[in-house]
């Protein structure tokens, strides 16, 4: 059997995505375990989740360093002494120095909810009201130094409803990313991901997607 994969997960607050990966890595029995979860906020809402599993958390402040640099390697420094095999980002809102970032190539993933490469940053639902689209969704994506960009592992597409708001939408495509996000994870854990020219190809056969 392959041995254990081991997750280190990092969120900035609610951690709803963190939930989502945690119960499914239980529930589907992941060769996986998660080693801790840490949070760049002291009062991040899914440290309680996290402690009430017995999770090991860590907090590691962004406002107690003086610029990303010292807190990037604060962070890595953090994030090593758990030796992950694949580092998530769930909900952390911290643009990363490209350092850290080409630390953990091809074993960091993030979730955004766009459907990038349309609508990166901030305020992504808004930004889809705006422009009209009729699609919208989430992307889970491997980690680069450009924010929101880098290696496409899956995404998921939710129809823009003509009475929608920012609220609305936003709940709607949440519930899809707690099914996509988890999928992603288990398929890096289950070594079905590789990357060939900036494009992620996936063995899991089409049941398991
Ligand atoms: C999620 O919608 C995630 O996609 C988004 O923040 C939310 C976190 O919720 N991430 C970004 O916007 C990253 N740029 P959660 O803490 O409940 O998982």
């Amino acid at each position: 059997m392959r041995a254990m994969r081991s997750i280190v997960i990092l969120i900035s607050g609610r951690g709803s995505n963190m939930q989502a990966i945690v119960r499914a890595a239980q529930t589907e029995q992941w060769p996986a375990r998660i080693a801790a979860i840490i949070s760049n906020r002291a009062d991040a809402e899914g440290l309680k989740f996290a402690a009430a599993q017995g999770i090991p958390t860590a907090v590691v402040a962004n406002k107690d360093y003086p610029d990303r640099e010292q807190f990037d390697a604060a962070l890595r420094l953090v994030i090593d002494g758990f030796a992950p095999d694949l580092v998530v980002l769930a909900g952390f809102m911290r643009i990363l120095t490209a350092p850290l970032v080409e630390h953990y190539a091809g074993r960091m993933l993030n979730i955004h909810p766009s459907l990038l490469p349309s609508f990166p940053g901030m305020a992504t639902h808004r930004q889809a009201l705006q422009a009209g689209v009729k699609v919208h969704g989430a992307t889970v994506h491997f980690v680069t130094p450009m924010l929101d960009h880098g290696p496409i592992v899956a995404q998921v597409v939710v129809a823009v409803l003509e009475d929608d708001t920012e609220q609305s939408l936003e709940q709607r495509v949440l519930v899809e990313e707690h099914q996509l996000y988890p999928r992603a994870v288990r398929w890096f854990v289950e070594n079905r991901l590789s990357i060939e020219d900036g494009r992620v190809h996936n063995s899991a056969a089409p049941h398991e997607r």
